[in-house]
């Protein structure tokens, strides 16, 4: 189906081309006067300067064009020539019902040409816990992929692991001092190494904070442990099977923390996976005379002459030879072109690697890594921070570690469910995770991206206002009348939209019409927070509804069906937007 305001627009545009004007001057908004008027137009006041004309001499001309048009109620030319608009009761509620009589489910939302596109999110470090900086890129990317994958694109989510480098050669030090005994340690070992790891992972936990910091101290122990990675690289064989503990242990852990927050990736690979593509990568960069050495260091001038920001020139290789960040990343966007032919490539991290990924993508371009078609694009979020508005840390001052967040988040969930009643304790701490996660999830996603954002307990867990909560008690008062009203012998097959002047269900229906263009935003600009904003404003409309009109007691038998059907479709939409956040509603709450 087409969107509303377009609808509206290609009526009021004909009308322009009638009274002999541009038809482009037609396009409709919504009013920013409701007081006055639903929609309006301003074309005419654009069209004066063309036509030398007083505006509201064409607004007039053009209203008279649109008498008896079977879109409005009322069309006015008020001074100084707006065209004030009012939708016709039986257009709208006809658009609704067509919306919620949509086979397919999708509220008339069509698919678009499928794209592959390529989303880089979660992008945690192996044998490091995740904490709060990781739960920006997990929701926020998990969002931006259900979308795309909504609006019909073949849409692979990659979490990226940083899985190689210098954190695995310290982590193999500190465990040859620990353990030197295992014969991973041993070069004259030939047979079979344990299946069983040597550690779990919360000693994988502490032992690599305690190498890191050793590090620093000790110039020896670092060099031992720079020794170690370069021994890895080069595919020693008791340290890859080490590290294949290592990954397996820390993988196996961040699948069940990414469980938890209903994330979850198609593809788990990491920087480890390209590495094998890195020196031939290098030799083309070298060849088709991109690269060249300064300082020893090889790199490529990624500046352009309409720079007005220092743009410093990507660096390939170290002047020690070694490849870096950059490097893994350039190899892996030439692998992913190779594999998936990708039209689109999302990546989601911290916005203080901005600067980075201006760079990585103009090399990429430059060195034609990706052709022109292929889109690039970083979405740098913002901070999460406490109420003190510095980066949330722990009560000691620590890094808060994402688990004990969501432990504080859905203990308060609990409290709160529990307050004033005795449920099930089994089932009052299902509830409480499946709404504190939405708390969470909604928290972080209300908020543009770029944006940093308080993360308050209190507010996020509240019932009321622009909340996780909030949305989730809205989808369950109104399962609840439509469970009432099966249990009363009422039947959803029956039911109909039809036109109606109580002004809260035509309030209601013009929300409803908002789910195409709202979806259609989201994708478009990789904004999660254009749903919230639009199901927030949605809720609010079915909340004042349901203040102000007796759904389940209504006598006019057609208007209650009437009634019941616009609450059926906003139930819909609202669990078709939570799914597409990451999140899902309770049964009860
Ligand atoms: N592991 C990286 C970090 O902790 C994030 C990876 C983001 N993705 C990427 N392709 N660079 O900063």
């Amino acid at each position: 189906m087409k969107n509303l305001l377009e609808l509206i627009s290609g009526e009021v545009k004909a009308a322009f081309a009638s009274a002999g004007y541009d038809a482009g001057l037609g396009t409709v908004t919504v009013s920013n006067r409701p007081d006055l008027c639903e929609y309006q137009c301003n074309g005419a006041m654009a069209g004066a300067k063309l036509y030398h004309k007083a505006p509201i001499m064409i607004a007039t001309e053009v209203a008279d064009k649109l008498l008896g048009s079977k879109v409005f109620e009322s069309v006015n030319a008020v001074a100084p020539g707006f065209l004030n608009l009012n939708i016709s009761e039986t257009y709208l509620a006809e658009y609704v019902e067509n919306m919620r009589k949509d086979e397919t489910g999708r509220f008339g939302l069509s698919k678009d040409e499928p794209k592959t596109i390529i989303v880089d999110y979660g992008g945690p470090n192996v044998a490091k816990p995740l904490h709060v900086g990781h739960l920006r890129s997990a929701v926020i990317g998990e969002s931006i992929k259900r979308i795309c994958k909504y609006m019909g694109h073949n849409t692979i989510g990659d979490i990226h692991l940083g899985d190689w480098g210098l954190q695995m050669g310290l982590i193999i030090t500190e465990l040859k001092e620990r353990k030197g005994e295992l014969p991973y340690f041993d070069d004259d070992f030939k047979g079979d190494y344990p299946k069983e790891a040597p550690f779990t992972i919360a000693e994988l936990e502490e032992i690599y904070p305690t190498a890191s910091a050793k590090s620093k101290e000790d110039a020896e122990y670092k060099a031992r442990a720079m020794d170690a990675t370069h021994k890895l690289q080069e595919g020693n064989r008791g340290y890859r099977a080490l590290w294949d503990h290592i990954i397996n242990v820390s993988v196996t852990d961040l699948k069940r923390n990414y469980k938890n927050l209903n994330v979850d990736f198609e593809l788990w690979k990491g920087e480890s996976d390209v590495q094998d593509i890195i020196p031939g990568m290098v030799q083309y960069m070298k060849d088709g005379g991109y690269a060249y050495l300064s300082d020893g260091a090889l790199v490529v001038d990624v500046k352009e002459e309409t720079d007005t920001k220092e743009m410093p020139p990507c660096m390939i290789l170290k002047s020690d030879g070694a490849s870096l960040y950059n490097t893994t990343d350039l190899a892996t966007i030439m692998d992913r072109v190779k594999n998936y032919n990708p039209d689109k490539l999302i990546y989601l991290t911290d916005k203080r690697q901005d600067l980075y990924f201006e760079q990585v993508f103009r090399c990429a371009r430059k060195t034609k890594l990706v052709d022109d078609k292929v889109e690039l694009i970083h979405i740098g979020f913002g901070t999460v921070n406490g109420k003190d508005g510095k980066p949330f840390k722990t009560r000691e001052g620590g890094v808060m570690r994402l688990e004990y967040l969501i432990d504080d988040i859905n203990k308060r969930m609990l409290e709160r469910i529990s307050e004033n009643r005795d449920m099930d304790k089994d089932e009052a701490g299902k509830i409480a995770n499946t709404v504190g996660l939405a708390a969470i999830k909604y928290g972080d996603l209300s908020n543009q991206a770029s944006k940093d954002y308080i993360f308050d307990v209190e507010k996020f867990t509240s019932s009321e206002g622009n909340t996780g909560p909030y949305i989730l008690y809205t989808i369950v008062r109104i399962k609840s009348i439509l469970n009432k009203y099966e249990a009363q012998g009422g039947d959803l097959s029956t039911v109909k939209i039809s036109p109606c002047s109580v002004l809260a269900a035509k309030e209601l229906m013009k929300e409803i019409t908002g789910f195409i263009p709202a979806i259609t935003s989201a994708y478009e600009e990789a904004a999660p927070h254009k749903i919230c904003a639009y199901i927030y404003a949605l809720a609010n409309a079915f909340n004042s509804f349901y203040h102000d009109v007796r759904i389940l007691d209504e006598s006019d038998e057609d208007r209650k069906k009437s009634y019941i059907g616009l609450i059926d479709i906003v139930k819909g939409i609202l669990e078709t937007s939570i799914d597409l956040l990451g999140f899902s509603a309770p049964d009860r709450m």
